[in-house]
């Protein structure tokens, strides 16, 4: 292990690369990556940067934003077929129909989408930022009567339009890792072996689980949010890799999965030896085609901008 990391560390200052890590990806990946976070933090990273090249260790629409952000980087994925089964669940050719039924509406796109949808949308949302993201576009319409269009998460739709008030037209899309194998049941379960610990849920989740925790909240606001806490323990209602982090960050403090179950299998497809692959050989570059990049780039870009305000 040791020549490996020495080896990744040589061709990251040789080709001036940086690796960005999901705070879902495997152990081995968090202890060498430059930065681990959320999908927001991510994209705040790759627009950020000054490195060439952008290691991206996350699904496959986390490194294209990466690549619309900055494209004039080369963004490495380590394994080409890491996808987001939920992303795939909206095309742009679905939303231009799901459009079509509405006068002149707003669409507000979860990031986890491809970039023709996000071309086809007016504004980008992470699960940190989407109530704000909604506020702001409902506050944004030029007149009453403009509709709201949430794709593709029906969940985190949902929950949004809970908290906020702001009545939508929300996809049918979910999450197969929060929606199917995080469940009721398992909460109950985890609250009875762990009565003193409190339940932080994803919004990805199905309403049934989110109605059950005491926090609803994005990976990277979990992650805060337990260092500061005075709790010791804490239910953890998202895709397990993020118990390696929390236990890493605050080894006095105890984090139980309300499922093990929960694992996202296009995260894992992701390794070290493919990490040194894509570097030794400049492989998997990540490209947007520059009309669409541009299209896409705006949502974005407005979403980065709510996100700095708030
Ligand atoms: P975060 O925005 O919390 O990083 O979540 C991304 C994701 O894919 C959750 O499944
Ligand atoms: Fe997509 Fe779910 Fe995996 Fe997140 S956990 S990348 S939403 S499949």
């Amino acid at each position: 292990m040791d020549e490996i990391i020495e080896k990744l560390n040589f061709l990251k200052k040789e080709k001036n690369a940086v690796i960005l890590a999901h705070i879902y990806q495997l152990p081995e990946i968090h202890d060498i990556a430059d930065f681990v976070g959320d999908s927001l933090d991510l994209s705040r990273k790759a627009a950020q940067t000054d490195a060439d090249v952008i290691v991206f260790c996350g699904v496959h629409f986390m490194a294209e934003t990466a690549s619309i952000l900055s494209p004039n980087k080369k963004v490495l994925i380590p394994d080409a077929n890491a996808g987001c089964p939920m992303a795939d669940m909206i095309t742009a050719e679905k939303l231009r129909k799901f459009k079509s039924k509405y006068k002149n509406p707003v669409v507000v796109a979860y990031v986890n989408t491809s970039v023709a949808v996000k071309a086809e949308s007016d504004i980008c949302c992470t699960s940190s930022n989407a109530v704000n993201v909604v506020k702001s576009a409902a506050a944004d319409k030029t007149d009453g009567s403009r509709d709201i269009i949430f794709v593709p998460d029906r969940n985190l739709g949902g929950y949004v339009q809970q908290m906020s008030g702001i009545k939508m037209n929300i996809g049918n899309g979910f999450c197969p890792t929060h929606n199917n194998l995080i469940l009721p049941e398992y909460v109950y379960k985890a609250k009875e072996e762990h009565p003193q610990a409190e339940v932080l849920v994803h919004p990805e989740c199905r309403s049934e689980v989110i109605s059950l925790a005491d926090q609803i909240m994005s990976t990277g606001a979990m992650c805060r949010y337990v260092e500061k806490s005075n709790v010791k323990e804490f239910i953890i209602g998202t895709e397990t890799g993020i118990l390696y982090k929390l236990k890493k960050d605050n080894p006095d403090k105890n984090f139980y999965p309300i499922s093990f179950l929960s694992v996202c299998p296009n995260m894992k497809k992701i390794t070290i030896a493919k990490v040194l692959d894509v570097l030794i050989n400049m492989k998997n570059i990540v490209s947007v085609s520059e009309d669409i990049r541009q299209k896409a780039y705006i949502p974005i870009l407005k979403m980065l901008k709510i996100s700095a305000q708030a």
